[in-house]
């Protein structure tokens, strides 16, 4: 079992390449441990968050209903999946009843615990993160980015974080991949060294959110509503409120649970919500993966700032895969990034054009030349096992476990570059052998330099297929393969039947970019 998970996307505004990069990368694990974790049973989970001041502002500024603006924005993040081609299982809201029951219930297990108490909250709030800002963090009325905060003053629940300090920093000993990349890990741990004072989960001063059971006019802190969507779409809590009821499928998906997020929301997952867990005995999740932001000129993409980059309009101009590949090949998955639209261009003419697509073009129309009735005889060399002596096949015949090392660990960049060396080797064998004069003088010698190469196209495409899913499946098509699959890696096929390869790609003019 495997269980992939995105943040869930504040509907104040409408996606943008921040959020688009998340869900992508999810998307992205999630595809691979389908073809590779000999398991049926991926879940990948993403939604929307809508409770919250934040929320309920947008709509009144607006004067829309915050329910139907709610619907609106949903729709479109729900959207995502057709436009990026997204392979989630399950979409979750905030505002879906079964969501609530669940927050009602971790609520209840927090009181009941003891981990609760009702007292008064004076002091900063942003509403931008919907977080509470400690005195020491405040300017001027503003917080260390400069963004205004409100003072609040209300009667408030707390939460009792201040008794998980020494829990929590045990857990980080006992698990040190919680966090991956590590240094996020150490980030995390100085913060709770620094010391943890008890958090506000409930707010009176608006309405838009769960009600407290007993105390209606409070509402549950937008954060804790949020962090339960884990384990209510997998309906961790059954449901029987009055007990704890974990269902054994829940569990074992929870047990492998991988929560991808942006290193904004770092101290929400990486603090409070394993502390939430572990006062309702809950295990925290298996793995945070934490990445970083696309900036435009140096500063993060926000709305806020007016600087977002609409991603179904790039993929509209250039393609779905071509901006799939692009956000991770450029950015090194885990650190910030600044985007730029010539970058992307010279990513698909150099990478997908001039490597990936132009060494399927050529090899495949090569060996369309020789196939008889359509079919390509493969030799004796296309079982890469039996020629390992080549340094193209041995390589990529441990490329499966590097890449299967490269997704546990979060390393998405390197995974394209690993990948990307193959091509670039192949491509390589491909100019030193000369198939296009074998041909003519050694007709067993170009059966064999064809096949091998074509068993590296097919285990390429293989890899690839999570990151440019309709690309590689239509090289696949053009040796006749159309499942997805570990078991393709590892088939003897004697013939294959080809197709006569038609561009995968399309080179962008550059003037494409600077005319808009
Ligand atoms: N609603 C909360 C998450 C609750 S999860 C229990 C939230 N939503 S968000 O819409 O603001 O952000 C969602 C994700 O998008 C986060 O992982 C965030 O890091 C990511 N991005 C938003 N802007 C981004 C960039 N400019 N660059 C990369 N990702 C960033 O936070």
């Amino acid at each position: 079992m495997k269980y992939i998970t995105t943040p869930i996307y504040y509907v104040n505004d409408k996606p943008h390449i921040g959020h688009a990069y998340t869900s992508i990368a999810a998307d992205v694990i999630a595809r691979f441990y389908r073809i590779f974790a000999r398991t049926e049973n991926v879940m990948f989970l993403t939604g929307t968050d809508e409770h919250g001041q934040k929320v309920q502002k947008s709509a009144e500024k607006l004067n829309i209903n915050t329910q139907d603006f709610c619907n609106e924005i949903s729709s479109q993040f729900r959207n995502l999946k057709d436009t990026l081609n997204l392979s989630y299982n399950y979409f979750i809201r905030t505002t879906d009843e079964n969501h609530k029951q669940t927050v009602l219930k971790m609520w209840q297990l927090l009181e009941e615990k003891g981990y609760i108490y009702k007292s008064f909250y004076k002091g900063w709030y942003s509403q931008k993160d919907e977080a509470f800002i400690p005195n020491n963090e405040v300017n001027d009325g503003k917080d260390q980015n400069g963004n205004s905060l409100e003072f609040l003053k209300e009667e408030s629940y707390f939460f009792k974080l201040s008794a998980f300090q020494d829990k929590l920093l045990n857990f980080y000993k006992s698990h040190p991949d919680f966090i991956k990349p590590s240094s996020y890990m150490k980030e995390v741990v100085s913060f709770v060294k620094s010391g943890l004072k008890d958090l506000s989960i409930s707010r009176t001063s608006f309405t838009w959110g769960i009600p407290v059971t007993k105390d209606p006019k409070h509402v549950i802190y937008v954060w804790l509503d949020a962090l339960c969507n884990y384990i209510s779409a997998i309906n961790y809590l059954g449901s029987d409120p009055s007990k704890i009821e974990y269902s054994e499928h829940a569990k074992e998906y929870w047990d492998e649970s991988i929560h991808l997020l942006g290193k904004d929301i770092l101290k929400f997952h990486a603090v409070y919500w394993p502390a939430f867990l572990m006062a309702a005995e809950i295990n925290p999740p298996k793995q945070l993966f934490v990445h970083g932001w696309w900036t435009v000129d140096g500063q993060k993409m926000s709305k806020s700032l007016g600087n977002t980059v609409d991603p179904i309009q790039i993929v509209n101009k250039y393609g779905c895969d071509e901006f799939r590949y692009f956000l991770f090949k450029e950015s090194n998955f885990g650190y910030d990034c600044n985007f730029s639209e010539n970058g992307f261009v010279d990513k698909i003419n150099y990478d997908l054009c001039n490597d990936y697509g132009n060494l399927v073009h050529r090899v495949l129309t090569l060996a369309n030349k020789v196939a008889i009735n359509g079919i390509f005889k493969l030799s004796r060399s296309f079982d890469l096992s039996k020629n390992i002596d080549s340094e193209i096949s041995s390589k990529t015949i441990k490329l499966k476990e590097t890449l299967k090392k490269y997704i546990n660990d979060g390393l998405l960049t390197e995974y394209l570059k690993a990948v990307f060396d193959i091509i670039s080797i192949a491509n390589k064998y491909v100019n030193t052998t000369e198939p296009w004069k074998l041909i003519k003088t050694d007709l067993q010698k170009f059966n064999d330099v064809i096949s091998e190469l074509i068993k590296v196209i097919i285990d390429i495409s293989i890899f690839l297929y999570p990151f440019i899913p309709e690309s590689a499946k239509k090289a696949l098509s053009f040796v006749g393969i159309s499942e997805i699959n570990e078991n393709v890696l590892n088939t003897i096929y004697e013939g294959l039947p080809l197709e006569k390869p038609t561009p995968i790609f399309n080179k962008i003019d550059n003037k494409k970019v600077n005319n808009g």
